[in-house]
């Protein structure tokens, strides 16, 4: 596989790199029509590995579902329908999204509710999909929704364990999806299993770095691409943010920090913290001790790790984006 740097961009089938036995491993569970979490912290690669999966995927309806920032449930009912839209193979499409459309303008004129929408979107409509795939990508930013959210959950519980559909929950965070996977009202761990995403090695980001540049016809020095794999710690999205700055003559690697696309996607990630979440992510970037932290700081922690932004070790609690760590310590943030 050549190695490109899909910045912006997810890498799918043709230039998803290594990733051979998760994908192994992903492609047999759906094959026997098992479901699965992918989880990881951000940038790892899991929507670029379902996708290059997925686009291989010829005997399944596959439903790609994104549900990235999705802030009401109206925007759910939107993702939905989009994801009905524009799956591939589902026959008498039209006349299905028309249907779907009615149901929207029902629940804006209405009192059919948005929870309503979606019992019909599954008994109606994925009912009659032959062996659909859900994808739902970043399920976890649903939790949001409260109550519509363990609606849906539940809706897809009884789907699995009923056969009527699969799945491929994505999320970023970890935290949330452990509670949603671990609930007890909804066993999911008894349904789905886990692939969990982890950075590339060393040879292997070095390879990814070394070949993309070949690719690319760009030169830098052996020196930097190591320090590049350092700072990146093997992330699949800071080590193509770093092949593309040595592509654009960039060979600094303390340059990341600084880099607009790196504050962008970062801030991307923090825009809805809390300046009590900031605090905290602060001193746990500096190593500081939190055990003086009254209960309200606390709080902020758990929300933390909710979020995946901070993982708890047996010891200590640590940032696993070592880009995010160092701007904070820093100050670049
Ligand atoms: N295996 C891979 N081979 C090549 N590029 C990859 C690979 N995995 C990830 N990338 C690149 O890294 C970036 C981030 O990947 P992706 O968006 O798939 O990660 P993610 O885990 O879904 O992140 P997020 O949580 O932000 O949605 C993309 O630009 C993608 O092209
Ligand atoms: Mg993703």
């Amino acid at each position: 596989m050549k190695a490109k740097f899909n910045l912006n961009r997810l890498a799918g089938k043709v230039d998803l790199y290594d990733r051979d036995n998760e994908a192994k491993k992903l492609i047999s569970i759906l094959s026997s029509n098992g479901s699965v979490v992918l989880g990881s912290i951000k940038g790892m690669g899991k929507s670029s590995l379902a996708k290059a999966v997925t686009e291989n995927i010829t005997d399944k309806v596959v439903i790609w579902i994104t549900l990235e920032n999705v802030y009401s449930s109206l925007n759910l009912v939107q993702q939905l329908i989009k994801g009905f839209y524009e799956a591939r193979g589902i026959s008498g499409i039209d006349e299905k999204l028309s249907g779907l459309n009615k149901m929207i303008q029902n629940m804006l004129t209405s009192s059919f509710s948005a929870s309503s929408f979606i019992d019909a979107y599954f008994s109606s409509y994925i009912a009659n999909v032959s062996s659909p795939v859900l994808v739902l990508d970043e399920i976890t930013h649903a939790r949001r929704l409260g109550r519509l959210y363990n609606h849906f959950m539940g809706v897809l519980y009884h789907g699995i364990k009923h056969g009527d559909f699969q799945v491929i929950m994505i999320s970023s965070e970890m935290g949330a999806m452990h509670e949603t996977i671990k609930s007890k009202q909804l066993p999911f761990d008894d349904l789905v299993e886990w692939i969990d995403l982890k950075p590339f090695d060393e040879p292997t980001s070095l390879n990814f770095l070394y070949e993309g540049l070949e690719f690319y016809g760009a030169i830098c020095p052996k020196k930097k691409i190591y320090e590049y794999y350092r700072i990146t710690e093997g992330i699949p999205v800071w080590l193509t943010l770093s092949g593309v700055r040595m592509v654009e003559g960039l060979c600094n690697p303390d340059g990341i920090y600084r880099d607009d696309r790196a504050l962008k996607y970062i801030l991307g990630q923090l825009v809805e913290l809390s300046k009590k979440e900031i605090e905290m992510l602060r001193l746990i970037s500096r190593k500081q001790s939190i055990s003086f932290a009254g209960t309200h700081l606390k709080r902020n922690l758990y929300s933390l790790i909710r979020k995946g932004l901070v993982v708890n070790t047996l010891s200590s609690y640590m940032i696993p984006d070592p880009v995010i760590e160092h701007m904070l310590k820093y100050e670049i943030l």
